[in-house]
């Protein structure tokens, strides 16, 4: 059986050896022209004129395209249409694409989409969370959900606490920048190359900015150079503009970004602020929880709305809460228009229950493992989340006790208690931090998925589905799936890739569904084709449908058997159809926006991480020393492919809740737009101990494809072990119970104040 084996990433030969092909990589056709976008100098403001006159004059130019060249709708907003391909008159931030030229090479386009002449108005603008806060400026309404009587339980609960939590954003950083490929057809048709983790969006963007039907744009995306969530809706931009300037002009344009427009220009991670009031009584139990979040969606609402309601819904992460009440506030800046970052907003209410939970801890003089313990969702009772849906399939309790136990979390604790008595400069924390992440859409309708089967008549495989591939290793995950339906080595089934025109009303692969959902329908796809071929066997050799078997590559029959290839080819001379489509939705979802109440998980993905640091009480640098991890991901259908997942998402983790700092000028321009000024983990970072395992015997117990679980987003949030742990070192510097206010990301800077402040109450 091919699934579940240790199989490597299907183009990991042509990864390392720089053979595979991305959307830069493929062959141009003849007369293709390259386009640049001319952006908005200003955070806020008017544009009362634009002059292209002189963009055309420079050398190369062939076209122009502003909001007056696009022969359907300007906006490439998804759910709410309140993004401009073009900005037309309102300018609403620094980077906002205002037109865009075409010309002989990309060299010629970048330089002419600087030269047009802009006559501006600027305007006070809101950069930053507080000032939208203070203004009311919000891209959407005020979400709030309650449950029970959070005021009541405050006002009565023994002990309280309250506090802030600032948590910045993050930038995609995939290796491969956005980038379309846009190709005019002799029908009038648009066909797309893009770089995009949602082609069908892309497909039906480029359609509207045309004028054109959904059947006659295609859209093909082969593989990406990472996705993270960034290429969700932001390609939709890149493919609009490039397809608006291929229409124009009947030739084919190809607008790559390079890194610093693709930073300054599209979304990143919504950086939030919290403030929470929390009531608890002496042994750690919450009793009572009333939090605001507020987080940055820049200018437009993009996805603003699911992410932040995702937010409200991991503020639990693995932790019962009876009287809780969140208001999430989405705020309206003049900074680009946040998006997807894996997690989904998830890690974002997350690192707030765990701040306060650490704060607790501080407060009573326990060790926040104890604390965490105390406030676990149970099995069978405090099993019911705040937004009502039972937690069914709860393994936190059996996984912390067996990381606590593998990881030695309490020596080492003591190790580093007695390290740090004995050290003036550098101190070491070490912390322990749980995931749970529900896995589905919250947006039941997005919860689907197509594939399409073919057998070729030699019994060769072809497959196509509508997930697309950003490095996570979903194309072997479903090859997998169909080599064990039909009993076939890996290596006979082929991969196409993601094409619109194939799997037509496919959503995102995104929410870590990819291997769920198109998994499962490329299963149903196999399974119709299998039982064609069964049915065909049992006329053709006078065998009973139980005794057809597919296995190895062949198919046996009672005490016969045959190759593959020759039932296929048998099948096919009886005219039998050799392909098939196949089709899933997840059940027993739902969910009431209005009431904030429904089952919007199929299910939880859980894991938990040991970290231990130690800083540099001097300068503030920080080293992380050892990770220990153990992850939940049902029974894998691929342990090297999930592994990888859980390493890479802890590590971009880290970075974002240590090293990665975006910072805005006063202007609100972006200063921090390229490598050198924008630290991502390398593989320098990664600590020199670690110890990385999937939870064992824990299949999914909601019948998900092979009783497999999620694995793309969730070790994300495994990283806050890390801030954990700093926090702890922190705490070393300044008196037992002290308040932490660490700031994310963890920066030197940042831990340098934290260390100042403590120690600065040590001395008092
Ligand atoms: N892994 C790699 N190598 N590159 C990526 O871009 N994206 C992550 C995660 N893992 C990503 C990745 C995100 S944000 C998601 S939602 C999932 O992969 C999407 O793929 P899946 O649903 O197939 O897990
Ligand atoms: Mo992932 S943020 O759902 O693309």
């Amino acid at each position: 059986m091919a699934a579940g084996k240790s199989y490597p990433h299907d183009s990991a030969a042509l990864h390392v050896s720089g053979r595979a092909l991305y959307c830069d990589d493929i062959p141009l056709p003849a007369r293709t022209l390259h386009a640049a976008f001319g952006v908005s100098p200003i955070a806020h403001g008017l544009l009362h004129r634009l002059d292209l006159a002189p963009v055309l004059a420079m050398p190369g130019v062939i076209a122009t395209a502003g909001p007056a060249d696009i022969p359907g709708e300007n906006n490439y907003g998804s759910a709410v249409h309140d993004d401009p391909i073009f900005a037309a008159d309102r300018l609403e931030y620094a980077g906002q694409p205002l037109y865009a030229v075409a010309a002989e090479t990309m060299a010629q386009a970048r330089r002419a989409a600087r030269a047009a002449t802009l006559d501006l108005e600027t305007l006070p603008a809101i950069l930053d969370i507080r000032a939208a806060l203070a203004a009311q400026h919000f891209v959407l309404p005020t979400e709030r959900m309650q449950r029970g009587t959070p005021q009541q339980a405050l006002a009565q609960a023994p002990r309280r606490l309250q506090g802030s939590v600032v948590l910045g954003g993050q930038d995609h950083f995939y290796l491969e920048g956005q980038i379309a490929i846009a190709i005019p057809q002799d029908d009038g048709g648009m066909l797309v190359h893009s770089s995009t983790q949602h082609p069908s969006e892309v497909q039906g963007i480029v359609a509207q900015a045309l004028g054109l039907t959904a059947s006659q744009v295609t859209v093909i995306c082969r593989r990406m150079g990472g996705g993270f969530g960034g290429k969700e809706t932001q390609p939709a931009l890149v493919a609009a503009a490039a397809a608006v300037l291929a229409h124009k002009t009947g030739r084919p344009v190809k607008l790559r970004l390079d890194r610093d427009d693709d930073m300054v220009i599209t979304g990143k991670r919504h950086d939030f602020l919290s403030d929470y009031d929390v009531g608890f009584d002496d042994t750690g139990r919450i009793l009572a929880l009333e939090v605001m979040l507020a987080s940055r969606c820049g200018y437009s609402a993009d996805l603003s709305g699911p992410i932040n309601d995702r937010a409200v819904f991991h503020l639990d992460n693995a932790y019962f809460l009876e009287h809780v009440a969140v208001t999430s506030h989405r705020c309206k800046t003049h900074t680009v228009s946040n998006t997807a970052f894996r997690g989904f907003g998830g890690p974002q209410g997350m690192v707030v229950i765990e701040h306060l939970i650490d704060g607790i801890a501080r407060d009573l003089g326990m060790d926040p493992l104890d604390v965490r313990r105390r406030n676990f969702y149970g099995v069978t009772d405090r099993n019911v989340t705040h937004y009502g849906q039972t937690v069914e399939d709860n393994v936190i309790h059996g996984l912390v006790d067996q990381l606590e136990h593998s990881s030695q979390y309490r020596a080492r604790r003591c190790a580093v208690q007695a390290w740090n008595q004995s050290h003036a400069v550098i101190k070491r924390g070490i912390a322990l931090t749980p995931v749970k992440f529900g896995i589905s859409f919250t947006s039941t309708m997005f919860n689907q998925a197509g594939a399409l089967l073919q057998i070729y008549t030699d019994g060769s495989v072809l497959l196509n589905h509508g997930g697309t591939e950003m490095g996570q290793g979903l194309q072997v995950k479903v090859a997998q799936i169909v080599a064990t339906e039909l009993g076939l080595p890996l290596t006979a089934i082929r991969v196409t890739a993601t094409d619109t025109s194939k799997v037509p009303n496919t959503s995102a692969t995104a929410a870590s569904s990819g291997a769920d959902l198109n998994g499962m329908a490329a299963r149903a796809a196999a399974q119709t084709l299998r039982e064609r071929l069964t049915a065909h066997a049992c006329v053709r050799h006078g065998v009973s449908a139980e005794s057809v078997h597919f296995q190895a590559g062949l198919v046996r029959m009672g005490a016969q058997s045959c190759s593959f290839a020759e039932l296929v080819l048998d099948a096919y001379k009886a005219r039998i159809s050799l392909s098939a489509a196949g089709f899933y939705r997840t059940p027993k979802i739902h969910w009431d926006k209005s009431s904030w109440t429904g089952r919007p998980f199929y299910y939880f993905a859980y894991g938990a991480a040991v970290a231990e640091v130690a800083i540099d009480t001097l300068t503030g640098e920080s080293t992380l020393l050892q990770v220990d991890i153990l992850h939940d991901v049902g029974t894998s259908l691929n342990p090297a492919i999930d592994l990888g997942q859980i390493e890479g998402g802890f590590l971009q983790g880290v970075g974002w809740l240590t090293s990665e700092e975006l910072c805005w000028n006063e202007q609100g321009s972006l200063r921090s737009h390229s490598p050198s000024t924008y630290k991502i983990p390398t593989a320098r970072d990664w600590p020199a101990r670690s110890v990385v395992a999937l939870l064992e015997h824990s299949p999914n117990p909601e019948a998900t494809v092979y009783r497999s679980k999620a694995v793309g987003e969730p070790p994300l949030m495994l990283g806050i072990a890390v801030l954990h742990a700093l926090r702890d070192a922190c705490a070393a510097c300044g008196p037992a119970g002290a308040a932490i206010a660490l700031e994310a990301p963890a920066t030197p800077e940042s831990l340098l104040r934290t260390i100042t402040a403590l120690a600065r109450r040590h001395a008092v």
